[in-house]
């Protein structure tokens, strides 16, 4: 059965996308909009505009229009529209770092505020999800409520996101916990409405003031960003020790204090999150006047830079010190397999670095080389893994996809013209690439 309560969801890119075919799964009546024409009349067709593993399922389920669709999915460009339809509006849009600062730039998610409220003529629960500095929430509220005419009946709630990027559907479908900042009991029974499924099904709903559910979602990209950085920082050790990071990894994983997850050292963290997240995390506490407390994060990030750097040379080291002239294959280009997502991608910044140092760099995807094409249309993109990998001097695995793990070593041996891999996410079997007669080499391993 359709519930009463109707659903907008504003901004459409990897969060709002999901977000609103995830709510239209658990059978509310879903209105999209987006800024972007193009955007929303994809959306229509049921196409997604990114590459997400199950949206497009989702998406051919429910929009309105499609055969055998449950046509409760729509998108709008019509901000009358929007607040005319819903009850509950998800803000999901982008909160990027700001160009030469390391604070995020809000406009996007203060656009959104100021073009919705003045439509909200009854009352409205806003709900912000989108990643933001610790305070905003309050801001955002006075101007809701001094720009709605329905006044403080139109009330701002914060529930911020934890979805992965690759699992974005089972995250939205089935989250690990809610996490609801709510200024009054009326929204807490509208979230817990809309989050009933899912409860239901056992996630874990915290009830938290404004301020604590904006920082428990930069806390948490903090302490992820520490932990790959902490472990990339060991391979740092290990290279100068003649350690072996991945079984140093393992070993700690053990210990259920520590955990296995997040300790996967290779070339580091990207994407549109982490990095710019543990960015904007340092500018607010700067503003706050507790900066010392995140400082550390200047470390992580760091770390976490220099990886990029390191592979670099590796690669250099293993051509015989120099890169002029030599023929390199890259796979991959997205910040992560399951995505098309090439946002501060180390894949394709290594690819790049090496490209400006002279190397003939050919890149391979499965699904992000258009993505990385606009962003480096310097580089070559081959259409597969093996044709990257033709004539090359070296072949580079800096994109874990799990088609690369399954590559045969014999067959990407025969078109290569030195049999030499560098592993920059430490997930293939080394054993099984030197065995063809590989010469393998990765960040924080034994050469040997
Ligand atoms: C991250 C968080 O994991 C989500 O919980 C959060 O909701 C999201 O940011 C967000 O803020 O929206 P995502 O950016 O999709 O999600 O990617 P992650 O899976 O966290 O991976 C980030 C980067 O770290 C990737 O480049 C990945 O290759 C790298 N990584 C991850 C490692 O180098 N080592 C690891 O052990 C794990």
């Amino acid at each position: 059965m359709n519930s009463p309560t109707k659903i907008t969801v504003i901004g459409l890119g990897y969060l709002g996308a999901t977000h609103a075919a995830a709510m239209a799964e658990m059978g509310f009546e879903v209105l999209g909009l987006d800024i972007v024409p193009e955007k929303t009349e994809e959306l229509a067709r049921g196409r997604s505009p990114i590459y997400e593993p199950g949206l497009e399922d989702l998406l051919r389920r429910h929009v309105a229009g499609l055969p055998d669709s449950t046509g409760r999915l729509s998108f709008t460009t019509s901000w009358a529209d929007l607040a005319a339809f819903g009850d509950v509006h998800f803000i999901c849009v982008n909160t990027p770092q700001r160009a030469g600062e390391y604070a995020c730039d809000m406009s996007y998610v203060e656009a959104a505020v100021e073009s919705l409220a003045p439509h909200l003529d009854r009352p409205a629960l806003v709900v912000g999800k989108s990643t933001v500095p610790v305070g905003s929430a309050a801001r955002l509220t006075r101007r809701l409520v001094e720009l709605a005419p329905a006044g403080e009946a139109a009330e701002l709630a914060w529930n911020p996101e934890f979805l992965r990027e690759g699992y974005a559907v089972e995250d939205t479908l089935r989250p690990d916990r809610i996490v609801a900042g709510c200024p009054s009991e009326r929204a807490e029974t509208l979230l817990r409405e809309v989050y009933a499924r899912p409860i239901a099904a056992g996630s874990p709903f915290l009830v938290t003031d404004l301020p604590t559910a904006e920082l428990v979602k930069s806390a948490a990209n903090a302490f992820l960003s520490t932990k790959i950085s902490f472990i990339n920082a060991m391979a740092e050790i290990c290279e100068a020790a003649d350690g072996d990071v991945v079984m140093l990894a393992e070993a700690l994983g053990h210990d259920d204090r520590i955990g296995k997850k997040f300790l996967q050292a290779g070339i580091g963290f990207g994407g549109g999150c982490l990095p710019k997240d543990i960015r904007a995390f340092m500018a607010r506490a700067g503003e706050l006047g507790v900066a010392d407390a995140v400082s550390f994060l200047r470390e992580i990030d760091s770390i976490n830079m220099r990886r990029r750097g390191a592979m670099v040379e590796l690669t250099k080291e293993t051509l015989g010190g120099t890169l002029l002239g030599k023929r390199v294959a890259v796979l991959g280009a997205a910040f992560k397999p399951d995505s098309d997502d090439v946002r501060d991608s180390p894949a394709l910044n290594i690819a790049g670095q090496l490209h400006l140092q002279g190397a003939q760099v050919t890149v391979f995807d499965p699904k992000a080389n258009e993505n990385a094409r606009r962003v480096f249309p310097t580089l070559r993109y081959a259409g597969t893994a093996i044709e990257a990998a033709e004539h090359a001097d070296a072949v580079l695995h800096l994109t874990p996809w799990r088609a690369f793990r399954e590559l045969d070593p014999e067959a990407v041996g025969e078109v290569v013209a030195e049999r030499r891999i560098l592993d920059g996410r430490n997930t293939l079997d080394p054993e099984l690439w030197r065995k063809a007669g590989w010469t393998y080499r990765a960040l924080g391993r034994p050469t040997a």
